[in-house]
């Protein structure tokens, strides 16, 4: 990988922030964009604009032919079987509230269980909770270490006749730790109960492969792997978004509306993966997302992978070595992706993100939308989060943990 050559198509990564080069380790809560991505949302919108699947005229043909085209690149990145199994959403948050508001309501009752980990992200436990309220389901939450690896014999003793789908995320999005969705999927299915799978922090930074991973969903954002806002994916086995009901009423996601004055309105939905679409979709956004997973592509997932990982343990070897940071959570480069959560002594986490933002280094503070897994797993109010991706380089981490030195000295 030819790092100088790849940052060189991140217009933004040129920028100064605070008379500072930028350094951006915010990439889990959303990444930076290709200049091949910005052309290809530009490129949209300056010459084949027009509303998707409606029209009979050349512009309307283009722009769904590129929608479709992007439909299909995504489908075959996380190698499912057709591209009806690849709905576009707004992100992982809409994919999830998607199954638990279809899936869950029309399949769920009391006395059912919906199984979730500790250390998911909000958006894998508040649609469950919500939805639980109205179907009278319970969510019940496996346990997860201290140093932030999942607990599998409690997460495997916890299901029952009862669950009927177990949730998890594939990666941290505080710790970037890895979880073996692939051996709780078929646990999940031996049970007789599904397995959702959210992949927001695995998609943009390891090949994901559904059908290896035996997912009945998968969940995804366009943002966190170089595309655009508002675009995301929710992945799901054919036979299962086939019994689902639709989520929104509206164009598109419909066959026919016929209205008899006895009768009143009868409606069959449209085929997938359209039914989930309703209304005018997020076209350019789609676009950008085909665009995104060619860079990708090109640049080779095995690669960034292998990158973030050099990184990664480049990162925690010079960090152990100051004085005034705390690591949170296991440090063993092996289970884990580019993510480092950290404090340093004496700093609350938003004045540490406050002080190197000074210096032109981006990082997240807070609890990073994980309450459950810093109060009650990490033992933390909040933290600070860096986290890498392709872009990314050594020379950064470098001036990173020399910042970071000169906060513990002052
Ligand atoms: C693990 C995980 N799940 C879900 C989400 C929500 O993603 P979005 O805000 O793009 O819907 C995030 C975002 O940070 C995440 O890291």
């Amino acid at each position: 990988m030819d790092i100088q050559a790849i940052r060189q198509d991140f217009p933004i990564l040129s920028r100064k922030v605070n008379n500072c080069n930028l350094i951006y380790f915010d990439n889990a809560a959303t990444t930076q964009k290709p200049r091949q991505v910005i052309d290809a949302t530009n490129d949209f919108y300056s010459n084949h604009n027009a509303n998707v699947h409606r029209g009979v005229h050349t512009l309307s043909l283009e722009a769904t032919d590129l929608y479709e085209q992007a439909r299909e690149k995504t489908q075959k990145f996380i190698k499912a079987k057709t591209p009806q199994e690849v709905v576009f959403v707004k992100g992982t948050t809409e994919a999830i509230n998607l199954v638990a508001y279809t899936w869950g309501l029309s399949n769920l009752c009391k006395g059912d269980e919906v199984l979730v980990s500790l250390m998911e992200h909000h958006s894998n436990i508040v649609p469950w909770e919500l939805t639980g309220k109205i179907g009278g389901f319970k969510v019940k939450y496996a346990n997860v270490k201290n140093d932030g690896t999942l607990d599998y014999d409690d997460f495997e003793s916890k299901f029952s006749a009862k669950t009927k789908i177990a949730c998890l995320s594939q990666v941290s999005n505080v710790t970037g730790i890895i979880n073996d969705v692939k051996r709780v999927a078929k646990v999940a299915h031996d049970h007789g109960a599904l397995m959702l799978v959210d992949g927001a922090q695995s998609v943009p930074h390891l090949v994901v492969d559904v059908q290896n991973l035996d997912a009945d969903f998968l969940a995804f954002s366009g943002h966190k792997m170089l595309g655009p806002t508002g675009i995301g994916v929710l992945y799901g086995k054919r036979e299962i978004l086939e019994k689902m009901q639709p989520f929104e009423g509206g164009g598109e996601m419909i066959k026919e509306v016929e209205f008899n004055q006895s009768s009143g309105c009868s409606i069959s939905w449209n085929d997938l993966p359209y039914k989930f679409e309703a209304g005018t979709p997020n076209i350019c956004g789609a676009v950008g997302l085909g665009e995104a997973v060619k860079y990708l592509e090109t640049v080779g997932m095995d690669n960034i992978f292998c990158h973030e990982k050099e990184l990664t343990s480049y990162a925690l070897e010079r960090l152990k070595q100051c004085s005034n940071v705390i690591l949170h959570g296991s440090t063993d480069v092996n289970g884990k992706c580019g993510i480092i959560p950290f404090s340093v002594k004496g700093l609350t986490s938003h004045d540490t993100a406050l002080i190197l933002d000074n210096y032109g280094i981006m990082v997240r503070s807070g609890y990073h939308c994980a309450q459950p897994l810093h109060q009650q797993v990490l033992k933390l109010q909040s933290s600070d989060r860096a986290s890498f991706y392709l872009y990314n380089t050594k020379a950064e981490v470098d001036r990173f943990v020399e910042v970071l030195k000169e906060i513990g000295a002052a």
